[in-house]
């Protein structure tokens, strides 16, 4: 058996040196669009590059359409095909007739049809003295025939031993984690991952697929540039003036985000992002480095989005999906999103992802910004016009339209004039084009000396087996996974309204600051449909009143993070100035992250190298689990501040690789630690959130421990997940010099009145029992919280 094994691969290394064999190429789907526009004109153009050089190839199109149709449709297609303007007219009207013999139509619909064409193809391979190389099944059908198409092909229709299989498959792969995940394992019971190739058209294209080559060739000039210290920014681009209509079917479930930046878009970052191999030509390589840019990103919140709608589009989902007359959708047609990547090249480094439908413009490109640290000393004049070391410096991919018409490698003269490989050329362009700003004569500029389009790009690839230019299983649910959590917060987002074209103006113009996006001009109330004017924020001020008899602040959410932000730096300074030391407590969960960002980006005189950070409460779980309240601490607040490493102070849940274990005495460690360092164990400031059932920092109603007692840090009990809890206790909270409780949100309203009319009962509303001895309580609630 093993030596039959052996001879059989053996026989297949020799035939693949001698490169004979025959190769029978299956588009399935071959009377479709995407075949007649594309597919049909890269197989021709593989046979152009591959004939003569010693395989055999037949081209059998397929479909569901009746044979006699099909014929039809695919020979008018045949007739169609073009060579490239180099071939000789003479020459390719031959080759053209040899792939017009070559390919033949035929309807496959049933698990036999794939059999007869298994069996058709082995006939021909034995008439014709070859030996088989391989199989490869393009599937040019909608995703809901995966699974049947690829069940024949397993059971009826793969190559016998020494062959390989290839199938070639085209999204939507999915529309989340969970349905990739759920069409992987599908597809993964009938193929192995070496012989599915997941088509990403972006890719192919030539500026795309220049990524990799042009950092590899140019590594020289690149190495010290290509990081955080000399990149401003990356923008990824795929801007386009078309809208959805015609489509809203399949639009209307995917939106911008599916149909763009999860796939074309996520691809471009992590070439431009991924460390560079030593050997950009191991697919291998490649993809292993592709996959480590996934575990590099940093996740995304609904503020890393900015969401658009060209106007039109519900009136076009009305209409063609049948919806009733006050129909909205809520499916975004334009996105910018921006993204961060935690490792030390790319950290810092904004990454500008933006796509959208009925824009001004159709043109694609990748755009790498570098820092400008130079100060000239000559005036513009009397510059060296170009090579001036204060002009922008950038680095461009132009995939393609636009300005330039074409896909481009573009330079900026005052960094490096690049090498580029064979098949690109040095280009001008017409005088006075300007691209972002310069004047093409900027920039060195190369085109590809033949343009081509993906799919021939692509159909070659797959027929060298280059799977670095595809899809892997991997990779495919690593880029779902980054994308599904802001896709499911941002499924109630009303997108801003924007009228398509030229006359979207700034409207969809964004900027980012502390790591959010927001629109650089306010949405003009006459985009907002809907009856009346909803109150503006400046239609209201910052509220003083009481609330249980202290304090109450009330103000719309961003006002009132800006007021507490104030205060707590105001403690913060008072604090340092009477005992050279602030300690202040904070809760996790998702109202204090608004909070923490604001001091992270807007307070640049807080003094942080005399604050000690402590948590009120933590969940049960390592540091690192997202769902840490340290985890929420990190992201959004230490790391973008300097804050000495020995005065934070994360709560000991994980001891001994244990969580919350009784024995380790956590909490009595935590206790001893305050009990140390701070002085009387009275907390210059702690923040605390009021739930919704009325517990505050991990002290649930009913809890046997922490709400009264000498304990000053208690093990808890949480009704919801994850259930093992660390806080201060009641007793703790109270000794502080100020407590500050912070409510937002429109389901926060009931418990706010509740506890507006309740006692001291902090068995029941362990909010309730919040009372500072000798300090200071403020309550802190926003217009939803407490006007509902
Ligand atoms: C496809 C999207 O993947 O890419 C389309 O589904 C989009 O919505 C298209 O129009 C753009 O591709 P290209 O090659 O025209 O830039």
């Amino acid at each position: 058996m093993l030596a039959v094994a052996v001879f059989v691969a053996l026989l297949g290394c020799l035939r693949a040196q001698e490169l004979r064999g025959h190769v029978s190429i299956v588009l399935l789907g071959a009377t479709g669009d995407l075949a007649k526009k594309y597919l049909w004109q890269g197989l021709f153009q593989l046979y152009l590059e591959e004939a003569g050089k010693g395989h055999n190839f037949s081209f059998h199109g397929t479909a569901l359409t009746a044979t006699e149709q099909g014929q039809e449709v695919v020979a008018k297609v045949l007739e169609s095909l073009s060579c490239p303007k180099d071939v000789a007219p003479a020459r390719c009207a031959e080759l053209k007739d040899q792939f017009q013999r070559l390919s033949q139509y035929r309807q496959l619909k049933t698990t036999e049809d794939y059999a007869a064409l298994s069996k058709d193809i082995e006939a021909l391979v034995q008439r014709e003295g070859l030996w088989e190389a391989g199989r490869i099944f393009y599937f040019s059908v909608p995703p809901f025939a995966y699974t049947d198409i690829a069940r024949s092909i397993n059971s009826s229709c793969r190559p016998g031993p020494g062959a390989w299989l290839r199938v070639v498959l085209e999204k939507p792969f999915g529309h989340n984690h969970l349905s990739a995940q759920q069409l992987a394992t599908d597809l993964g019971s009938f193929f192995h991952e070496e012989e599915m190739y997941r088509v990403d058209h972006y890719l192919g294209k030539q500026a795309v697929a220049q990524i990799l080559p042009f950092r590899d060739q140019n590594r020289k000039a690149l190495d010290g540039l290509w990081n955080r210290h000399h990149v401003e920014r990356v923008e990824i681009v795929m801007k386009e003036t078309v809208d959805a209509e015609g489509r809203t079917s399949f639009y209307e479930e995917y939106g911008v985000i599916r149909d763009v930046l999860q796939n074309h878009l996520t691809e471009i970052l992590t070439l431009v992002a991924m460390e560079l191999p030593p050997d950009v030509g191991s697919s291998e390589d490649v993809l292993r480095h592709k996959l480590q840019v996934f575990q590099a990103l940093q996740g995304l919140q609904k503020g890393s989005a900015v969401l658009g709608q060209y106007q039109a589009y519900s009136e076009q989902v009305r209409k063609e999906l049948d919806k009733p007359a006050g129909f909205l959708s809520l499916t975004p047609t334009f996105a910018g999103i921006l993204v961060h990547l935690d490792n030390l090249r790319w950290e810092g480094v904004p990454f500008l992802l933006m796509s959208g439908k009925a824009l001004d413009e159709r043109v694609g490109y990748v755009r790498v910004l570098f820092r400008n640290r130079a100060c000239c000393a000559q005036s513009e004049q009397h510059r060296a016009a170009e090579q001036s070391a204060c002009l922008p410096r950038q680095i461009v991919f132009y995939i393609g339209h636009g300005v330039l018409g074409s896909p481009a490698v573009l330079v900026s003269r005052n960094l490096f004039r690049p090498t580029l490989p064979g098949g690109w050329e040095q280009v001008g362009g017409p005088p006075g084009l300007h691209l972002f700003g310069c004047p093409l004569s900027d920039f060195y500029a190369y085109s590809p000396v033949r343009e081509q389009d993906a799919y021939s790009v692509l159909i070659s690839r797959i027929f060298h087996g280059r799977k670095d230019s595809f899809i892997t299983t991997e990779n495919l649910l690593a880029s779902w996974a980054f994308w599904t959590p802001l896709l499911d917060s941002l499924a109630h987002e009303a997108p801003r309204l924007y009228p398509g074209g030229a006359e979207n103006g700034h409207l969809l113009d964004f900027e980012f600051s502390g790591g959010q996006l927001s629109f650089s001009v306010q949405q003009p109330e006459q985009l907002v449909p809907g009856p009346g004017s909803a109150p503006a924020p400046s239609d209201f001020q910052v509220l003083r009143s009481t609330y249980r008899d202290r304090p109450l602040v009330t103000a719309w959410p961003e006002e009132l993070i800006a007021k507490l932000a104030d205060d707590v730096e105001a403690a913060a300074m008072k604090a340092v100035r009477r005992t050279g030391q602030f300690h202040l407590a904070l809760s996790g969960g998702s109202s204090p992250v608004a909070l923490f960002q604001q001091l992270a980006m807007g307070h640049y005189a807080f003094p942080w190298a005399h604050t000690h950070l402590w948590l009120v409460d933590e969940r049960c779980v390592p540091l690192w689990d997202p769902e840490s309240n340290f985890q929420g601490l990190q992201t959004h607040l230490l790391q973008h501040v300097r804050l000495p490493h020995y005065n934070v102070h994360p709560m000991p849940v994980h001891l001994r690789q244990r969580l919350c274990a009784e024995e380790d005495q956590g909490a009595q460690a935590y206790a001893e630690e305050i009990s140390a360092l701070v002085a009387n164990s009275s907390f210059d400031l702690v923040l605390l959130g009021m739930g919704t059932d009325g517990h505050t920092a991990s002290l649930f109603p009913q809890s046997p421990t922490g709400l009264e007692g000498e304990q000053l840090v208690v093990l808890t009990e949480s009704p919801s997940g994850p259930r093992r809890r660390m806080s201060l206790s009641l007793p703790l909270i109270n000794r502080a010099r100020r407590v500050a409780v912070l409510v937002m949100g429109r389901l926060k309203r009931e418990i706010t009145l509740l506890v507006s009319r309740v006692g001291h009962e902090p068995k029941k509303w362990p909010i309730s029992g919040v009372r500072p001895v000798s300090g200071q309580l403020v309550w802190y609630m926003d217009y939803e919280a407490f006007l509902g």
